[in-house]
């Protein structure tokens, strides 16, 4: 039995560490005996640049016929001006809606030898260890009306959600909350939006189905404080599509650096899509000196969730947290001590550990 991954390398630094995974899951094929089958596809401002569109239907197909995909990130300032529907970023929406991707589970868990290398104090991260389940095929990002009027002088955003897609992305959290540490914090914005308070009646009702999780609520502004002054009061936290974006980078500081951080992108039936967290970094890209952590852990995300390769996951998070404890780091970590490696050499030492 073969599976089928559909690459998306996308753009800047996407298009580095991308391989970084593909060169993982070749040393798992390797050590594990399983197959897989790569596919690339165009998604973002090269296929802008190729195709005049941000999603060709090509990779539309070529991510459904697969057994799950890998995307590496998009964007960059080159397309930044265009108008709205040839943004690379609108290539992404696209692919989360096409695939109903509406769970992006974010684990943000830091390495003890790393520590140090936040800018937060050593004693208030030691130990954090949460979950953002972000909702991602909803809210203002898929917004309609969303457009300008009075000649360009106003602007309309809008914010829906409608019962059953709070149900599912809730029912998603209590379930991660269930094989964790059984906390669920919920994270609104209930004293000021009408889409919050359905949340969080949502949330209320949902609670008798799962007596064994405990359940709270924050208003996003007081959570944004306190995932970094007391981030261990965290197990999983659900929350819609962009409080969720803004929180997931921010909770990225406890782990050192945004290319740490892996997420999977879930959908109720049918092929995941696997992510990191962070973007398409032009300030870095081409100069090989990325962090794949965050794709390559996104990769071992692909094998638990899509594959039910439960050894073959833990072998590539073994592996990654063997490097980086024996002190190898790219430049975005701030580390004082340890060696200063390039994205292909970290590439190779996560490799070299997997297949010793
Ligand atoms: P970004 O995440 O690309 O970068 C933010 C900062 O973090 C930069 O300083 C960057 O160098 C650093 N960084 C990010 N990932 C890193 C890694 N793996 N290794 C080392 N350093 C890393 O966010 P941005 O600069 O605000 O956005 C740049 C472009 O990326 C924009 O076009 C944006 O729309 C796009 N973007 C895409 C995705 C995605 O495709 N999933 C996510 C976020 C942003
Ligand atoms: C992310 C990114 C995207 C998002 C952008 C590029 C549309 O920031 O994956 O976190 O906001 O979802
Ligand atoms: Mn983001």
């Amino acid at each position: 039995m073969s599976f089928k991954i559909a690459l998306l390398p996308g753009d800047g630094i996407g298009t580095e560490v991308i391989y970084s995974a593909k060169d993982v899951l070749q040393a798992i094929s390797k050590k594990y005996n399983k197959k897989f089958e790569f596919e690339a596809y165009d998604i973002g401002g090269v296929a802008i640049d190729k195709h005049h569109t941000p999603l060709p239907d090509a990779t539309i197909e070529g991510c459904k016929a697969a057994d799950a995909v890998l995307l590496g990130a998009v964007g960059g300032p080159k397309w930044d001006n265009n108008p709205s529907d040839l943004r690379p970023e609108r290539g992404l929406l696209g692919i989360r809606k096409a695939l109903d991707l509406y769970a992006n589970l974010r684990p943000v868990k830091g390495f003890q030898k790393l520590l140090h290398a936040s800018p937060l104090k050593e004693e208030i991260i030691n130990g954090s260890d949460l979950l953002i389940v972000r909702e991602l095929t909803g809210g203002l990002y898929f917004g309609r009306p969303s457009e300008r009027r009075d000649n360009g002088n106003a602007v309309v955003d809008t914010l829906s959600y409608t019962r059953q897609e709070i149900e599912r992305i809730v029912d998603m959290a209590f379930q991660s909350a269930q094989l964790r540490k059984k906390r669920l914090t919920s994270v609104d914005k209930a004293n000021v939006l009408e889409s919050s308070k359905l949340w969080r009646e949502i949330v209320e009702e949902k609670k008798s189905e799962y007596p064994d999780v405990t359940v709270d609520h924050l208003l996003v502004d007081a959570a944004a404080m306190k995932l970094i002054t007391n981030p261990v009061q965290f197990d999983v936290i659900v929350t819609e599509n962009m409080f969720g974006d803004i929180l997931s980078d921010e909770a990225s500081v406890l782990t050192g650096s945004l290319g740490m951080l892996p997420s999977a992108s879930l959908a109720e039936n049918g092929v995941g899509l696997y992510e990191p967290a962070h973007g398409s970094a032009p300030d870095i890209a081409g100069k090989g000196i990325a962090n794949p952590t965050a794709m390559i852990l996104s990769a071992a995300m692909m094998l638990r969730y899509s594959f039910q390769l439960n050894e073959e996951a833990q072998a590539i998070e073994n592996a990654v947290e063997a490097v980086v404890n024996e002190g190898y780091h790219t430049q975005d970590l701030k580390s004082t001590t340890g060696e200063l490696v390039s994205t292909t050499e970290m590439t190779q030492l996560i490799v070299d550990k997997i297949l010793a």
